[in-house]
């Protein structure tokens, strides 16, 4: 059983103790799969304000569902479209305080009102993006951005 219980004061403690149970819960296990589910769940137990935290898999050049928690989400989203397709075509982070003012913004879950999503780059290739959404309006700042990308970087090597 892994018990990660994680309890910070402020949000740079917070997302660097989740990266460190990120980098023990995914080390030496090869299976991307595996290690997606495992991150979508320590990251969606870990953050509070969040309603869906997971993965969409470049699969030739489309983004299609991978391993997540929340409530049942859209399964295949073309590069482009949507915050997610945004952060593919782009390869940048996309952090939206309010998705319902983003133009193509796709809504899996009404209750959803900002997201952050980040690229998961390997070696020049889009492997994945990293979804997490919250039902607070501008739940993300810049601190969230940079933990988040440090998630990111870890999950590069572990997919
Ligand atoms: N809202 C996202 C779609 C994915 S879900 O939120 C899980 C988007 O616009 O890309």
């Amino acid at each position: 059983m892994y018990d990660y219980k994680i309890a910070a004061a402020d949000k740079a403690t917070l997302y660097r103790d989740l990266a460190a149970a990120l980098e023990a819960l995914v080390a030496g296990e090869p299976d991307g799969v595996a290690n997606m589910a495992n991150a979508a769940a320590l990251i969606f137990d870990t953050l509070p304000g969040v309603n869906w935290a997971g993965f969409y898999r470049n699969l030739g050049g489309e983004l299609v569902l991978g391993p997540f928690q929340g409530r049942a989400a859209c399964i295949r989203i073309p590069f482009g479209q949507g915050v997610c397709g945004a952060a593919a075509a782009t390869r940048q982070v996309q952090r939206v305080d309010d998705v319902h003012a983003f133009l193509g913004h796709i809504a899996c879950d009404a209750a959803s009102n900002s997201e952050l999503v980040v690229p998961i780059v390997r070696d020049g290739v889009l492997l994945a993006v990293l979804d997490i959404d919250s039902p607070e309006i501008a739940r993300f700042d810049a601190e969230d951005e940079a933990g988040g990308v440090r998630l990111g970087e870890i999950m590069a090597r572990a997919i």
